[in-house]
């Protein structure tokens, strides 16, 4: 970790700030955290979840298929909208982070930004530790109030996760911006053929902009549609990283036997990327490719 930013990180039991002593994080009130062995920091430490992050299966789905960069054009979009909005961001978080593949991909073009991965799954934050060398993980339920203090994060990635509007308003810089991936209908058809898919439901984004009931303005959206040529083993992990995996059978969820059998599937990768900042900006709305 290197220095956090101040104000930044707020103690989840007093909110009064938190400083780094050495390997750890404490308040003047005496909560102390210390870092895991693998680097990131557990602050739901005694408070239990009611929400499941992903399991051990499901982040090394996701971490073989997005190694194998098939969505490393979304990766580039969303980097993209990040420094169109923010030439040079400082603290960026990803609510929601998993494994810390868009963040990587953010400091890997914006060297100076301060990422903040929080997640869930103790699992995933792991190896979003290891990413992120420069930054911090934290486990944390985005459910709750965040850790964050008001206004302190200057960009906020949401990527194919859950969205908490009330706190990510007040934790966003006046001038910040959010960027939002959602899948669109079509999101992964072709992953039939290995096992069963959750429905993507239609108008996630507008959705998404309800959401914030105002209090953010979406100032930029673009659609992004390509085709993927995917090896039926990481077809099978595209389909065991996501939603579907908790209701497949197991047989849909396994790396299983045929794996590396029969011709690479062409598979839909439909998403939509967004850009809200706070009210009083242009619309920049761009609608792109749907091809
Ligand atoms: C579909 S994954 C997306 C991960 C990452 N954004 C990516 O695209 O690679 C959803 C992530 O949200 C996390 N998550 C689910 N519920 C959560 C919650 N209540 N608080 C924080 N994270 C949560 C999961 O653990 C998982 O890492
Ligand atoms: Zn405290």
């Amino acid at each position: 970790m290197s220095a956090v930013p101040r104000p930044l990180l707020l103690c989840p039991v007093c909110a009064s700030p938190l400083e780094e002593v050495g390997q750890s994080l404490a308040c003047a009130r005496g909560h102390r955290f210390d870092a895991a062995r693998q680097g990131y920091f557990n602050l739901l430490t005694g408070r239990g979840s009611p929400f499941e992050g992903d399991s051990v299966e499901m982040v090394d789905a996701r971490d073989r298929f997005l190694g194998s960069g098939a969505y490393a054009p979304l990766r580039s979009a969303v980097v993209d909208a990040v420094l169109q909005h923010s030439g040079s961001p400082g603290v960026v978080l990803d609510a929601g982070a998993g494994t810390g593949y868009y963040l990587e991909g953010l400091v890997g073009r914006s060297p100076g930004c301060f990422p903040v991965a929080l997640d869930i799954s103790k699992i995933a934050l792991r190896r979003a530790a290891r990413r992120l060398p420069g930054g911090i993980s934290i486990v944390w339920d985005v459910w709750r109030p965040l850790p964050l203090a008001d206004g302190s994060v200057d960009v906020l990635l949401n990527v194919f996760a859950p969205r908490n509007a009330e706190e990510f308003v007040r934790v966003l810089a006046p001038g910040g911006c959010l960027v939002v991936v959602t899948p669109r209908p079509g999101h992964l058809s072709g992953l039939e053929a290995v096992g069963p898919l959750l429905s993507v439901p239609a108008h996630k984004a507008d959705d998404v902009l309800a959401s914030f009931g105002g209090a953010l303005v979406e100032t930029a959206r673009e659609d992004l549609d390509y085709v993927l040529s995917l090896p039926r083993g990481l077809a099978r992990s595209a389909l065991v990283m996501g939603p579907a995996a908790r209701h497949a059978p197991a047989e849909g969820r396994s790396g299983g036997k045929a794996d590396g059998a029969g011709a690479p599937l062409e598979v839909a990768a439909r998403f939509t990327v967004q850009v809200l900042a706070r009210g009083g900006r242009s619309s920049g709305r761009a609608d792109g490719t749907d091809g």
